[in-house]
């Protein structure tokens, strides 16, 4: 792998320089971004190799192309390893991201204009769950449920009743930005008594479903999506299951319905990730992330602020800034948090009366903490300095905490060896044109 990456120096060196950068950047951050992560150098090995040149339109015996034997091996290889896994009947792992996921479930099951009942953006759900700037809004019409204002959970009465009154085709749950459990079987209720079919969107949750560390959504559901680059910790694409009665609609909505060539190296990686995620290693890590989320929550309360629903059961967190002080917007923290060398997401909290580019609250989440082997203890620290941060935003502080965090960062390498081969080939090359 690293004589690819002298290739490349070769080749092209600012775009090299660019990728050591950003290594560095990954190395000396702390990543709170609920939605990201480390993938394994097995992961960017495979997504690194020249499968990626093949054009293999269509499914493993049944292309449009010659030449497609070694790859139908690894698509083959990946369906059976992500029905294994999330112990379903059909898998198709070529959509190239979640919206195109979520895009084909629409497409296979749903006429134009059809009813969608699915999550509000403002209360956790996602743009392609309908928002009326993206096609999903477009094409469809979309009811939306929240959380109820007293608890923060999933308003399931509101759910019902808007089920009952608009007779949706298909109901959407999974979120973005929620951080206690779906209780799927209540979805599948709802959508039984109104003659629904049920989209389970796990994008979030998908490496904590494989571990058992969150309920499946797979015996409740007739679709579920997911991508392939969050808790799961695999390449950026993403994964559709379904009950083998839709194997088919879902398969044509996929190719030839949304997309073209599959990207035959991508799903290559992608069954790279399967078969990691079934390891004991994975296991606890899934297991680690909601107890690092759990005690990074209480920390952040003790320190005076306030966690939104009052805690979090899987691997992220909504902080309601107000309580710690009124006048603190999450774009604000946000870019207090970075010059720390604290990476997090401004988001709206729910019934939010900022707009969502201010916002009142900041997503934090634990995947990518966790997968360079932190525990509760950091945990505790990097609650504390983002208090310290957001209390006191003078440089002084600002800088007092970014040396720590570089300091722990450093303690919690990633990619190092790559990253130490890199700069001396630069070096080298640099020593060597003088
Ligand atoms: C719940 C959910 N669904 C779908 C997506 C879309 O995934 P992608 O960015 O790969 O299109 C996301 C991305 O954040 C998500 O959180």
């Amino acid at each position: 792998m690293f004589r690819l990456f002298e290739t490349l120096l070769e080749v092209d060196h600012e775009i090299f320089d660019a990728i050591v950068a950003d290594i560095e950047r990954q190395n000396l951050y702390l990543n709170l971004i609920a939605s990201e992560n480390y993938t394994s150098l097995a992961v960017l090995a495979a997504l690194a190799n020249p499968m990626q040149n093949k054009y293999a339109e269509g499914y493993p015996s049944r292309r449009y192309y010659g030449g497609c034997d070694f790859v139908d091996i690894a698509e083959r290889l990946a369906i059976e390893r992500a029905k294994q896994l999330f112990n379903a009947e059909h898998a198709n792992v070529q959509p190239h991201a979640g919206v195109q996921a979520n895009m084909a479930v629409y497409f296979a099951c749903l006429e134009h204009n059809d009813v969608i009942l699915a999550p509000a953006l403002a209360h956790g759900g996602h743009l392609s769950h309908g928002a009326p700037i993206t096609a999903s809004g477009k094409f469809y019409r979309v009811v939306q449920y929240g959380v109820n204002k007293e608890n923060e959970t999933i308003d399931f009465d509101q759910v019902h009743q808007l089920a009952r009154e608009h007779k949706p085709k298909l109901i959407i749950c999974g979120y973005s930005a929620y951080s206690r459990v779906v209780e799927f079987d209540k979805f599948r209720e709802i959508a039984d008594g109104v003659g629904a079919l049920l989209l389970a969107d796990i994008a979030h949750i998908a490496g904590l479903v494989a571990a058992g560390a969150h309920p499946s959504p797979v015996p409740y559901s007739d679709f579920v999506t997911t991508t392939t680059h969050k808790t799961l910790r695999g390449p950026r694409g993403a994964l559709i299951l379904c009950k083998s009665e839709w194997a088919q609609a879902i398969d044509k909505a996929v190719f030839p319905g949304n997309q073209g060539g599959p990207f035959m190296h991508v799903i290559a990686a992608k069954a790279v990730c399967f078969k990691e995620a079934m390891s004991e290693e994975f296991r606890q890590d899934q297991f680690q992330t909601v107890a690092n989320a759990r005690a990074l929550a209480e920390e952040l309360q003790r320190q005076g602020f306030r966690i939104v629903s009052g805690g979090t059961d899987n691997h992220l967190m909504l902080v309601d800034l107000r309580p710690f002080n009124p006048n603190l917007t999450g774009a604000d923290a946000e870019k207090l948090l970075q010059r720390a060398h604290i990476i997090v997401n401004k988001n709206a909290i729910p019934f939010d009366e900022r707009p969502p580019m201010k916002a009142s609250g900041i997503r934090i989440g634990t995947p990518a903490c966790t997968t360079r082997k932190m525990r509760e203890d950091e945990m505790k620290l990097i609650g504390r300095w983002i208090a310290k941060v957001l209390r006191d935003p003078e440089d002084e502080t600002i800088e007092q905490v970014r040396n720590e965090v570089v300091e722990l960062c450093q303690q919690f390498p990633v990619y190092a060896e790559l990253w130490e081969t890199m700069k001396s080939l630069r070096e080298e090359a640099i020593v060597k044109s003088s």
